[in-house]
């Protein structure tokens, strides 16, 4: 049975399956290494080599990359028996955030092949044409302090997001914009959201403006930190700048 419905297509025979240059510098392996000794997860990263061409076929419900589906969930147990569980999964580009349990929080070992099958379909169906699946982070969880829970189970979390340009910072806003927020556990939840959204605290920014300026040759790029319970700001996702939802706060 299909997974979901796909027009079907003729793919010509001299057609080139390969993913927009603009993927490489949001990739986790273009960025992480650059943040070398400032407060980051733990981090393994995993190359599948898994191609353009599979992971559209995959999506069409044809897998020709089963081997290497099997090593990536081979591997992510490894490195998640080692961090301890809960442990964070994503792919170099995405996390696919907004279905929480059944794709990058990762409990136990129980549902590891589900929940890259579910992050896989996800990168398959975002982004007009997709987005790679070929690189997978397993992290350290972090024990962020959140306010409420929103769509499945997600912590809602004190995050902010900078933009950063030629080592300044151009921008800066909340992480969450309230009306994005779905299901909320809680009825007091646009208080509890007002309340993490202020960036009170200057380590925040200091830290942005460190990551400004590893990356002050480069080009615009987002970076998002977050706060623990521990009160401690650590850095968990960049992107270029061009593609990065950004939102103007109302004052
Ligand atoms: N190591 C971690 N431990 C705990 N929670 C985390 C961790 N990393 C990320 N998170 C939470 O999960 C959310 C999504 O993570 P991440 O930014 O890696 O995914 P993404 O899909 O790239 O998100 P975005 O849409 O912002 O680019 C973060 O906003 C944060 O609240
Ligand atoms: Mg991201």
């Amino acid at each position: 049975m299909k997974k979901f419905e796909i027009p079907e297509i003729k793919i010509p025979d001299d057609f080139v399956f390969e993913w927009p240059e603009k993927h490489i510098k949001t990739c986790i392996t273009y960025w992480f290494p650059k943040l070398e000794g400032l407060p980051v997860p733990k981090t393994h990263i995993i190359k599948t080599g898994i191609t353009p061409e599979e992971q559209i076929r995959y999506a069409d419900c044809d897998n020709i990359m089963e081997d290497k589906i099997q090593k990536l969930v081979t591997d992510i147990k490894t490195h998640a028996d080692d961090l301890g569980y809960p442990a964070f999964l994503r792919t170099g580009q995405t996390s696919a955030k907004h279905e929480w349990k059944d794709t990058c929080f990762l409990k136990d070992d129980q549902r590891i092949r589900y929940q890259v099958d579910r992050i896989i379909l996800f990168s398959c169906l975002v982004d007009m044409i997709g987005l790679p699946a070929d690189v997978w982070a397993v992290r350290e969880f972090l024990p962020l302090e959140y306010a409420f829970k929103a769509f499945d189970e997600m912590p809602i979390a004190r995050e902010f997001r900078f933009f950063i340009e030629g080592g300044r910072i151009t921008h800066e806003q909340p992480y969450w914009p309230p009306d994005t927020i779905k299901d909320p556990d809680t009825d007091d939840w646009e208080y509890k959201l007002a309340e993490i959204s202020l960036l009170d605290d200057k380590d925040a920014l200091s830290l942005a403006y460190e990551v400004a300026d590893r990356f002050k040759d480069d080009e615009g790029f987002s970076v998002d930190v977050c706060k623990t319970i521990n009160g401690e700001w650590y850095i968990t996702d960049m992107a270029l700048a061009e593609y990065s939802y950004k939102w103007e706060p109302e004052k």
